[in-house]
């Protein structure tokens, strides 16, 4: 039987264990979460899921260091800033399978400490950015194989550029089949705190390219509105424009035609159990494989934090506070 390990239960952990009771396996889960309060609600989160699959056993935890079992599977629902240190702790368990939530780590240094690590202990990670298990980007990617991308642009209001960044730029990689790319953030007019404390946020333009294209635009701006974006794929031959938010693409060809067609994002409540049984299984998964991942956070992060030095300060850790 398997032992996974969720740490971190705060809004997207509860997710998690949600979605975990209803792995297709007989999994022992490990909760670690210090605060009463988010602990209770999981708890309460998981007991309300129903499920017909094999019963799990759970329990929750305060620290990591009330762990005593030897752990398979790690989920790390935590905040980006400590990471790293779950990370270390969770590979001491003997984790050799990890998902760990975006933003993976927010300094150049962890990620180099991280993939050395992976490489020491012949472990296997994964970066939660879920849009590569929907099946409409699925669908999407192999409909862009036959066309030539010549531009991605997500245009809109409110929606957590420096947090969220990593998700877009892991979606146009995902349907370029790209990972090396440019990005500056010379036109991001203002930095401003998140709504997380002690994480910011950015708000203005990002700009980059893949290595021989696609380029691509990240466009947010501070309103008074909710969040609203729209995914842009230009083509020579159609324009496409995703609206996430209602679930709806519009499909423009070159003549002006346009066609609408509806799909839904699954929520991560639906994800979590059939990623973890696709690990025990096969240890792959649909989500970006750590080396990819590090590779796309790299040029982010690293011009995030020099934006973010250019305007506060520097620090040892070159550590910009997203998550
Ligand atoms: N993949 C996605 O689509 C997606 C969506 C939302 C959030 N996220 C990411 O998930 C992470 C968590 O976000 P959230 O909204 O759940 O935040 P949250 O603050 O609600 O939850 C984080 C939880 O981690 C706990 N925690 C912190 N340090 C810990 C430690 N050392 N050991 C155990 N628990 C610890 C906190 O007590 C907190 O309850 C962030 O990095 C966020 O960006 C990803």
């Amino acid at each position: 039987m398997k032992n996974v390990l969720l740490v971190g239960a705060g809004n997207l952990g509860r997710r998690h264990l949600q979605s975990l009771k209803n792995s297709r396996y007989p999994i022992r889960i490990f909760v670690v979460e210090p605060f009463d309060e988010a602990r209770s609600l999981a708890k309460t989160a998981f007991d309300q899921t129903a499920s017909s699959q094999p019963e799990k056993a759970v329990s929750f935890h305060r620290a990591l260091d009330d762990i005593d079992q030897k752990i398979d599977i790690v989920i790390d629902a935590t905040p980006a800033t400590g990471r790293l240190d779950v990370f270390k702790r969770a590979l001491g368990l003997g984790a050799k399978d990890l998902v760990l939530e975006k933003v993976a780590f927010n300094s150049i240094n962890d990620i180099d400490q991280a993939v050395a690590l992976i490489e020491q202990n012949a472990a296997c990670a994964w970066v939660n950015c879920p849009r590569r298990l929907n099946p409409f980007y699925i669908q999407l990617r192999r409909v862009l194989e036959k066309e030539t991308i010549d531009r991605f642009e997500i245009v809109g209001e409110n929606f957590g550029m420096a947090c969220n960044s990593i998700h877009f730029i892991d979606l146009f990689s995902f349907l370029a089949g790209r990972h090396a790319y440019d990005v500056t953030l010379d036109e991001v007019q203002s930095i401003a705190s998140s709504k997380r404390s002690n994480y910011i946020e950015f708000f203005g333009t990002a700009t980059g390219a893949f290595e021989s294209g696609p380029e691509f635009k990240i466009d947010c701006r501070e309103t008074q509105n909710g969040v609203s974006f729209d995914i842009r794929i230009v083509t020579p031959l159609n324009e496409y424009r995703i609206d996430e938010i209602n679930g709806c693409v519009k499909i423009i060809d070159r003549n002006g035609k346009y066609e609408i067609r509806d799909f839904r994002q699954p929520y991560q409540s639906e994800l979590t159990g059939p990623l973890v049984d696709a690990i025990i299984e096969t240890r792959q998964c649909g989500l970006t494989a750590f080396a990819e991942s590090m590779a796309l956070h790299r040029p982010f992060i690293n011009a995030a934090y020099e934006l973010y030095a250019s305007k506060y300060e520097e620090n040892d850790m070159k550590m910009v506070p997203i998550t």
